[in-house]
């Protein structure tokens, strides 16, 4: 385990078999139809990828970079756009990847400005969600795991662009980020 881990919350057996699950039913959700899989960078990216190789659906990939972040670990309730969707999803379906809804700010306003485009559908599925966190009116249609108000980090997670290869979801200890 990295030695700034306080313990690891979620390991790599359990994240891959609940992300299997999931996979599961999202192709039922989007059985006959084709949609955009939108990863949200960078946090979602490693999410998305098992997700997607665990989907039998087809579908397009794009990405998106947003944040509602700074450096640190509060959020300021704004939406910064730092990469927008390639693709035209007006007519689409939409799956939205996320690694993590905190206050939910940041998906909150994102679909806000997703649905403007008359999209024909937008769905969010999360890995984690911190619902005890929340000050948007935000819930995920697909959530993978519920967890407690602890600043967690790995599976693509980050602090300040830290440990985001970790291969399992391990809480920071607190002498990292209050130093
Ligand atoms: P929200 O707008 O407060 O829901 O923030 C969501 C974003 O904050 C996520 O996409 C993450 O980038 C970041 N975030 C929130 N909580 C954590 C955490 O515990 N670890 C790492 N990043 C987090
Ligand atoms: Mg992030």
């Amino acid at each position: 385990m990295n030695s700034d881990c306080e313990r690891i919350l979620l390991d790599e057996k359990t994240i891959q078999a609940r992300v299997k699950e999931v996979a599961a039913q999202l192709d039922k959700l989007y059985e006959g139809r084709k949609p955009v899989v939108v990863c949200i960078l960078k946090g979602s990216v490693v999410f998305f990828v098992d997700l997607i190789r665990n989907m039998k659906t087809p579908c397009e990939l794009d990405f998106m970079a947003v944040s509602s972040y700074g450096a640190g670990t509060a959020s300021t309730g704004e939406l910064k756009v730092k990469k927008d969707l390639a693709a035209d999803i007006t007519g689409r379906d939409v799956l939205i990847v996320e690694d993590i809804i905190d206050s939910g700010n940041t998906l909150y306003h994102l679909k806000k400005m997703l649905n403007a485009r008359a999209p024909a559908s937008v769905n969010i599925v999360t890995l984690l969600d911190k619902p005890s966190r929340r000050q948007a009116p935000m819930e995920p249609e697909y959530t993978c795991f519920e967890i407690e108000d602890e600043f967690v980090i790995g599976y693509g997670l980050d602090y300040t662009e830290d440990y985001r290869n970790l291969p399992y979801v391990g809480i920071l200890k607190r002498s990292v980020y209050e130093k």
